[in-house]
């Protein structure tokens, strides 16, 4: 099928689901949300704040959108983030209520209470405190999924400061980059962490960012975990739990303006340089609660909630620690990877916690699917009552799978659309409102104003692609790109002005639902994870063999893209390897210079890259070629003869 021919015919879906009587009457987020918000959307905004949120000293001002790009809501307001997620739910007498049943890969596990929590969050405020951290300072975060990466957000929230949470997945050089780029104070790390079995070292890669001396962290605080051998540098390097024992758990939480930031976190654009997102106070729990709220239909006295993010993505930072916990939610954190030590673990974690409300990303939906649905049906997944996804367009046949076999045919999907940039969900289904659709995730959220246009900014009405935009200011929206506003207007909003450019490709259909069709720029989305081809072909240009290389993203049945790489030796090393050893070496050295995750999938080494007469790469008839399909219109080529080239070596 053409890539139209699939566009065509996902649009042309006709299967509804609606929710049932029953769910719809007990939901929490109804149709007359969409009233209100469309009445007045700013008072709507306000409400919604003001009823989710504790606010220490009131805002009287919703929204300043007077020096637009750049917004302020709730300004004149004070707040505190952690106690709204912590002491306040204590206070009100849920103190026993469990906030994180944890799971760790090996099988061990810990129930933490709402008390438990905000007790260690208070002892970590001080030690950080006492450690020198105070309001604006930044703290880089780079560890497992644990209950004490959550604890050290939400006490460097509580002081005011920024944490900036880097992936373990990324590497030593990666995680200097954001070391540097964001200035930071402190590191807080651990030993180890579970993976598939075995440990994989955190600490090692912090210390071989530091390595140099030359950097601005004074102090680096290690969780023990992993339990494997550690190097220690005397003076800088901390124990997590022999500094938290003296530790008091009295600590009071000061309120910050609205505008405060909260965290910054790196994402892939179209250069080579990740740009630090960086997200603020008050809006942005506004709406990760919000939407945590309504879209999941939370009902936080009896729901078991679980979303499968690590915290280093922004879905971790919305829907594990700000949204659920300011919420009051009960949820299940996991360590691990799905397939350890056996192919049933996350059915079986679900089983085992009566997890009610499941997210995850498309990716994990398909590879179980290849699995074979046998695996879940061993397990008791009754429990389920929404489902969510998230991180890349999910496919009908993914979706209808998902429906019946996980979803034993009852429980509404809401297919979540958003970003890193946009801090919390966008576009998406109300589950006891909207009668889904398998593969749109079709509308926007009440408050929230999308449109899909041409490039010259017209809208593109329905039955059309274009462009997605966003045509109104939100609360949770990026107040830029940490120290560098120029990055920040270029990329966003020189396209419609004061519409927001997303960077995705849109189409609506009769119904005016939105279906995602995928990114429009040169940013790759691997399993839900974003990559800058750029990024990849800058690491792959730095290693000694390679002369020149483009990166693509091709289409893959499971990961939704995955990386493809076209390279050209420099002449001495032509010819002096096998292709096999080359794609060795370079994916690995990608590996160490961005992470296991941007390993490209497969390495072709050619003799020339197809270019335009200005020299430009054509990305897209790489793309084609990686694909397996005939290369397209090729007159704006340099040298056509280039093409057949390439496909030949890569047939080969
Ligand atoms: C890009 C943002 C939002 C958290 C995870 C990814 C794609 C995201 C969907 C969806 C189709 C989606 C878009 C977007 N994307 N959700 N439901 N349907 N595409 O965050 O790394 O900032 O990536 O992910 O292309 O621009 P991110």
């Amino acid at each position: 099928m053409s890539k139209e021919q699939q566009i065509d015919s996902l649009l042309h879906e006709e299967r509804r689901f609606p929710p049932s009587a029953e769910f719809a009457a007990q939901a929490i987020g109804q149709a007359s949300l969409y009233e209100q918000a469309s009445d007045d959307r700013e008072g709507f905004w306000a409400t919604q704040s003001r009823e989710l949120l504790h606010w220490h000293k009131p805002f009287t001002e919703v929204l300043d959108w007077s020096n637009p790009p750049f917004a302020k809501w709730f300004a004149d307001g004070t707040l505190n983030v952690a106690y709204n997620c912590l002491d306040r739910h204590v206070a009100a007498g849920l103190g026993d209520r469990v906030a994180l049943h944890f799971e760790g890969e090996p099988g061990d596990r810990r129930d933490i209470t709402y008390a438990e929590l905000t007790s260690e969050v208070k002892k970590a405020a001080n030690l950080l405190s006492s450690l020198g951290l105070t309001q604006g300072d930044r703290v880089i975060i780079y560890m497992p999924l644990l209950p004490e990466a959550i604890i050290a957000m939400l006490a460097v929230a509580r002081l005011g400061a920024i944490h900036s949470v880097v992936f373990g997945g990324f590497s030593a050089e990666s995680l200097r980059a954001r070391i540097d780029d964001a200035e930071a104070k402190m590191v807080i790390t651990a030993d180890g962490g579970n993976r598939k079995g075995s440990v994989f070292p955190l600490k090692a890669a912090v210390d071989q960012a530091l390595a140099d001396g030359k950097t601005s962290v004074e102090k680096v605080l290690v969780v023990q975990r992993g339990g494997n051998e550690v190097e220690w540098t005397s003076g800088r390097d901390l124990w997590w739990h022999e500094e938290m024992t003296p530790m008091s758990d009295d600590h009071r939480a000061e309120a910050f303006e609205a505008e405060n930031p909260l965290f910054i976190l790196y994402t892939s654009g179209t250069t080579g340089k990740p740009k630090g997102i960086l997200h603020t106070s008050g809006g942005y729990l506004t709406q990760a609660s919000f939407t945590h709220k309504n879209v999941f239909d939370l009902h936080p006295e009896t729901d078991v909630y679980w979303c499968t993010a690590d915290i280093g993505w922004i879905t971790g930072h919305s829907y594990v620690v700000y949204g659920p916990l300011a919420n009051g939610a009960t949820q299940v954190i996991y360590e691990g990877t799905p397939d350890t030590p056996h192919p049933g673990r996350w059915w079986e974690i679900i089983e085992k916690y009566g997890v009610s409300i499941f997210y995850t990303a498309p990716t994990a939906i398909r590879t179980f699917m290849k699995l074979g649905r046998e695996i879940p049906q061993k397990f008791d997944l009754s429990s389920l009552r929404v489902l969510g996804t998230v991180g890349e367009p999910i496919n009908p046949e993914a979706w209808m799978w998902y429906r019946e076999v996980i979803g034993g045919n009852t429980t509404p999907i809401v297919d979540t659309w958003w970003q890193t940039e946009t801090g919390a969900i966008m576009i998406s289904a109300l589950p006891g409102v909207t009668s889904t659709k398998p593969g749109s995730a079709q509308v926007p959220i009440p408050g929230i104003c999308v449109d899909v246009l041409t490039e010259d900014g017209q809208q593109v009405g329905p039955e059309a692609g274009g462009l997605l935009v966003i045509t109104e200011p939100w609360p949770s929206m990026l107040r830029g790109i940490w120290r560098d506003p120029e990055r920040f207007q270029e990329t966003y909003w020189s396209m419609f002005g004061t519409r927001y450019f997303a960077g995705d490709g849109a189409h609506l259909d009769k119904d005016s639902d939105v279906w995602l069709l995928g990114r429009v720029d040169d940013v790759m989305n691997i399993s839900g994870h974003r990559l800058s081809t750029m990024e990849i072909e800058s690491a792959l240009v730095a290693h000694p063999m390679t002369a020149e290389a483009a990166v693509v993203g091709a289409h893959d049945d499971t990961t939704g893209q995955a990386v493809v790489a076209f390279v050209i030796l420099k002449s001495r090393f032509a010819g002096t390897l096998s292709d096999e050893e080359v794609s060795h070496q370079l994916r690995a050295w990608v590996g160490e210079q961005i992470g296991a995750i941007a390993k490209p999938k497969r390495v072709f080494v050619v003799a020339e890259l197809p270019k335009t007469r200005s020299g430009k790469i054509m990305r897209r008839l790489l793309r084609d070629i990686a694909e397996g399909r005939d290369v397209g219109d090729t007159t704006t080529l340099m040298d056509a003869s280039v093409i057949r080239t390439i496909s030949d070596s890569v047939n080969e």
